[in-house]
């Protein structure tokens, strides 16, 4: 049995782990750099490469360990080439590359969004292609028609924030601190959806697209209001980024033909009010609706190495040449969105 080493260091995670092509997870280990970015309340690049570089070779190590196999044992080294924080990317890509050459391996250069797209598949291998998919982090707010590794159709994507943005500079608005997507869903949870009037940017509108800029003003307006308590505006701003994920994703799934599911990735997809709501939508629409298991949802490397295994069967290698993309979308021929600050 193929087994893929997965390589992750996009963002604020390292993460190493060994994954079967018939999709066991054989072993994950991950590293989170939260403590030494909490102090700037968000992501500090050279902070983050730095930690890359010190953590990614010891999990690897680990991660082999506790599968009990040697680097020879390895079949095909996957790593993330992007989108992502560009010094975090080269230092897994670099390490991704050292390794293949030096163990004489293929190596399989990941999009970060493929990983996140196809581990919905890791966990539930009866899922099928071609599938809808609501794609939801830290940087990116996708629709996508998924097809097959390396082919995807952008349906819709954030004209501003996304909407894991949208959660962070909320938690940061309230005093929540970073990361802001699970304290924020804590607090929501103690608090009324109803208590605060906020806006549902483009809800209803024929275009397809999200946004979230206003949403997050009107969060600042209401906290400096001083009117609401820190739960209920956490409730009433999770209620609204609810309204309009289901609403953009019912839009597309009126013509949906032939889809297996309706299925939620990344790591805004861990917060379980989000996805009941989408089940709910999903049920109203009779299609099944997939979602990863949370730990599957953030960032990590079994998705990585899993992406790398479907892209392998599918023939799809790199050479040593391959760079490291800051931007990389998922559907090259999107056309771009209206608005500024489009992410890939
Ligand atoms: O996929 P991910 O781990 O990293 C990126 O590729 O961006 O997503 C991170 C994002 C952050 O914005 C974080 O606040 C958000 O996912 N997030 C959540 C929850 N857990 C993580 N947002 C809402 N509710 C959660 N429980
Ligand atoms: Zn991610």
């Amino acid at each position: 049995m193929t087994i893929i080493l997965g390589l992750e260091s996009s963002c604020d995670e390292t993460a190493a782990a060994l994954v079967t092509a018939d999709g066991k997870v054989l072993a994950h280990r991950l590293a989170t750099q939260e403590e030494a970015h909490r102090p700037y309340g968000g992501v500090v690049p050279e902070i983050a490469a730095r930690a890359h570089v010190e953590a990614l070779m010891p999990l690897v190590e680990g991660a082999l360990a506790d599968a009990k196999l040697t680097l020879a044992q390895v079949d095909v080294i996957a790593a993330t080439a992007g989108p992502g924080l560009i010094g975090g990317v080269m230092v897994g890509l670099v390490t991704g590359k050292a390794l293949a050459h030096a163990a004489g391996k293929p190596l399989v250069a990941v999009n970060h969004l493929e990983g996140h797209a196809l581990s919905p598949r890791l966990a539930d291998p009866t899922l099928a292609f071609p599938y809808m998919l609501l794609l939801v982090s830290g940087g990116h707010c996708q629709l996508l028609h998924v097809r097959g590794p390396g082919d995807y159709v952008r349906l819709a994507t954030t004209i501003d924030d996304a909407a894991g943005e949208a959660f962070d500079k909320t938690a940061k608005l309230l005093g929540l601190g970073y990361p802001g997507g699970p304290a924020v869903e804590k607090a929501a949870a103690k608090g009324d959806p109803k208590a605060v009037r906020l806006p549902r940017p483009l809800l209803g509108t024929a275009e397809p697209h999200f946004s979230f800029a206003g949403l997050k003003s009107a969060v600042m307006r209401a906290v400096q209001s001083g009117e609401h308590s820190v739960e209920d505006i956490a409730a009433s701003f999770q209620q609204a980024v609810i309204d309009c994920l289901v609403d953009r994703t019912r839009r597309q799934l009126v013509d949906a033909t032939g889809i297996s599911a309706l299925v939620v990735a990344g790591g805004v997809a861990a917060n379980s009010a989000i996805r009941a709501a989408l089940e709910a939508l999903a049920a109203d629409h009779g299609v099944p609706f997939v979602a990863p298991p949370m730990w599957l949802c953030t960032d990590n490397a079994a998705m990585i190495a899993w992406a790398g295994a479907e892209r392998y069967a599918a023939g799809m290698t790199d050479d040593l040449t391959v760079p490291a993309r800051p931007r990389w979308p998922l559907d090259p021929a999107a056309e771009k969105a209206r608005g500024a600050g489009v992410k890939a």
